[in-house]
């Protein structure tokens, strides 16, 4: 069937379509009922299934006679190991975790953090807490202790699992005493914590353990059936606000979604092996790091490592030959860092890639002069496609398991299934094609996309449906041409993307304004040639403040590192005597953005006081 046939039958035919992707999983009781709206505007996928998702990745295939099949691979340039794991052997990890976990009073429905770097315990955790129906929330490991507080009083876990360190280059990163610090600050006391303790051992307080002592004590344990809408995780992810939201992700409905894709997106085939070089702190790492290779049965690939400097720009072109990887899953930013340091693929000539079927890319729009310079380099596939932690797979893609389309350069591909995206101006009416406007979903969303935030109904309603009744605000703006092909040009709220990590403008405009000698403030996202974007402030200090310029502007930097983390990668604030605002008091970001990127921009009628520009134009003039 066409990629044009299968999408019209997944929009007009929706419950026949997933009834018949869902049967393409193992059930313990498979769903009658296809699609339910439980209340206005809320869904659920498969409402009456039972399966369980350590079983659909692990288990369904060792009962098949794949037991010996490679399922994980391991290699961490940081600490100079590899491992695999077979399927069998990753199974009887997850199954003796899972007990440990049960052993210590977590039973389904309960939460659990894992804050962890790359190591294969993070996901041996992950799949445990699926196996006994525990809810987990991986905390990405550069986020600072504020930001796991944040997280902890949320979801209110009854146990943190951590590592002893982690190594970022060349650094350690020493995890328990950040665990220790969020502890503190957070309302909610987790009852345990449980230490992965690498080479050097951490002396134990009451009520933490260590993570192999529990596992060594504890027997394997059967997996938990769970109903198909029973949360898997909650991944937190950045808002316009400084309280993250709490993505929550369901069984069965992302079981059907992940399977689907693996092969109609990725055209991935069980015992192919697939590499998504993301973090399992990232919804790209749960999909396709974790979840949805395993279902495929296929092999992953776990890499503890940097696109440049463990040890050089050939990195990711080793892995791929060294375990004979199908397809790659990264950031254009990690090709734009592979392109600083080896622009003319001096490193890439050494390794033999005729095992590389495609290159996948999201996270941001890839520029067309990186996805130019990697297509000449490897003349293979190089496709861009657009999805959010809210959506759990791609949104829009070139479905290469079902019709290999032309790329068109700068576009993120077409709407896959079950996906029927529009481009609607400010009053909701559809743009023409080639006219930029706010790109939404019509309800319901497909299997695997966010029922709705964990705990806050609410929240899912005012921030993603309340501005077009019947759509999903995606938060991204573009366009589509007469083609069909869509292009995702930008966010249209106080979200960003700095190396692929998706951050909130607005949360450091609140720390910002925390610091005692700032009146006001901004945060605006600028153009950055390798990260993709970066955050810059601009603050307006109180009267009488006796601190030098320079100290201020430490403190701000050192502020939001303390509290997001290094990654933020915010290196520069300006004091300035006034922001420019309108008249009724809204400050000009966009204007302001405008201005720093040099980018052509009209300013708004309502301005204040269009002096307040002077300032701003005035350091930024080239
Ligand atoms: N834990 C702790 N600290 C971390 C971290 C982690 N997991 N990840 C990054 N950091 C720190 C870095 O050490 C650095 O700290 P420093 O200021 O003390 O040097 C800071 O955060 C900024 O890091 P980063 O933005 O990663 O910059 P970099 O120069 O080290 O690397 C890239 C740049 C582009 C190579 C890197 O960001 C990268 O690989 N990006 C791709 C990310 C990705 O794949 N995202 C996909 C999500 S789908
Ligand atoms: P995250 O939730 O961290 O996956 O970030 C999602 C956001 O990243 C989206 O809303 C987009 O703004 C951006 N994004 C992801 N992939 C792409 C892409 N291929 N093209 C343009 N923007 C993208």
């Amino acid at each position: 069937m066409s990629y044009q046939d299968q999408y019209l039958q997944s929009i007009t035919n929706k419950e026949e379509f997933w009834r018949a992707r869902a049967n393409e999983i193992d059930w313990i009781q498979a769903p009658t009922k296809i699609l339910s709206e439980t209340k206005p505007h809320f869904y659920e996928w498969f409402q009456d299934g039972i399966t369980n998702m350590s079983y659909l990745c692990l288990t369904k295939h060792i009962n098949e006679g794949r037991g010996d099949q490679i399922a994980l691979i391991y290699d961490s340039p940081v600490t100079q190991t590899t491992n695999t794991f077979t399927y069998f052997e990753l199974e009887k990890l997850v199954s003796k975790f899972a007990g440990a976990l049960q052993n210590l009073g977590i039973n389904q429905g309960d939460t659990v953090i894992i804050y962890m770097p790359m190591v294969p315990e993070a996901i041996v955790s992950m799949l445990a807490c699926a196996h006994i129906g525990a809810i987990h929330s991986v905390v990405f490991g550069g986020f600072a202790p504020h930001e796991l507080a944040l997280r902890i009083n949320d979801a209110n876990p009854k146990v943190v699992i951590t590592a002893s360190f982690g190594i970022e280059g060349n650094k350690k990163i020493n995890y328990k005493p950040m665990v220790d610090r969020a502890i503190e600050e957070a309302n909610f006391k987790p009852p345990h914590t449980i230490l992965f303790q690498r080479e050097d051992k951490i002396e134990l307080n009451e009520n933490e353990y260590d993570f192999y002592t529990l596992l060594d004590q504890s027997k394997e344990i059967n997996f938990t059936p769970v109903k198909s809408t029973h949360p898997l995780y909650i991944l937190y992810t950045s808002g316009t606000t400084g309280k993250p939201k709490g993505i929550v992700r369901d069984t069965g409905g992302y079981a059907t979604a992940l399977k689907y894709s693996m092969k109609s997106i990725y055209n991935i085939n069980q015992g192919d092996v697939f590499w998504a070089a993301s973090d399992v702190g990232w919804v790209v790492g749960h999909s396709y790091i974790v979840y949805g290779p395993l279902i495929q049965g296929c092999t992953t690939v776990l890499y503890e490592g940097k696109p440049v400097g463990t040890p050089d720009a050939g990195a990711f072109w080793r892995m791929i030959e060294q375990y004979q990887v199908k397809t790659l899953f990264t950031a254009p930013t990690a090709l734009r860092a592979i392109k600083k340091e080896d622009h003319d693929g001096l490193l890439l000539q050494q390794y033999n890639l005729s095992c590389l079927q495609s290159i996948f890319l999201a996270g941001e729009r890839c520029d067309p002069a990186t996805l130019n310079w990697i297509e000449d380099l490897i003349q293979k596939p190089i496709i861009d496609h657009w999805w959010q932690t809210e959506s759990g797979w791609p949104m829009l893609a070139i479905p290469m398991g079902i019709e290999i389309k032309p790329i068109k350069l700068g576009s993120a591909g077409f709407p896959m299934c079950g996906y029927d995206i529009q481009i609607f101006d400010e009053e909701g009416v559809m743009k023409e094609k080639n006219s930029e406007g706010n790109v939404v979903i019509k309800l319901p969303l497909p299997p695997g996309c966010l029922p709705t935030l964990w705990k806050n109904d609410d929240r899912y309603e005012k921030e993603y449906l309340s501005t077009y009744e019947g759509y999903y605000l995606t938060g991204d703006g573009g366009y589509t041409d007469e083609d069909g092909y869509f292009f995702i040009m930008g966010r249209i709220d106080d979200v960003i993307n700095v190396s692929g990590h998706r951050l909130s403008t607005g949360e450091m405009e609140e720390i910002v304004a925390s610091y005692n000698a700032i009146a006001e403030c901004a945060v605006v996202g600028i153009k950055d040639a390798l990260r993709g974007q970066r955050p810059i402030a601009f603050v307006v200090l109180k009267d009488g403040v006796q601190k030098s310029k320079t100290e201020i502007e430490e403190d701000i930097i050192a502020l939001i590192r303390d509290k997001i983390g290094a990654i933020a990668f915010l290196k520069n604030v300006y004091i300035v005597q006034r922001l420019p605002k309108t008249r009724s008091g809204k400050i000009l970001r966009k204007t302001i953005r405008s201005i720093v990127d040099h980018v052509p921009h009209s300013v708004p009628s309502t301005i204040e006081d269009l002096s307040s520009l002077d300032e701003i134009n005035a350091l930024f003039s080239i």
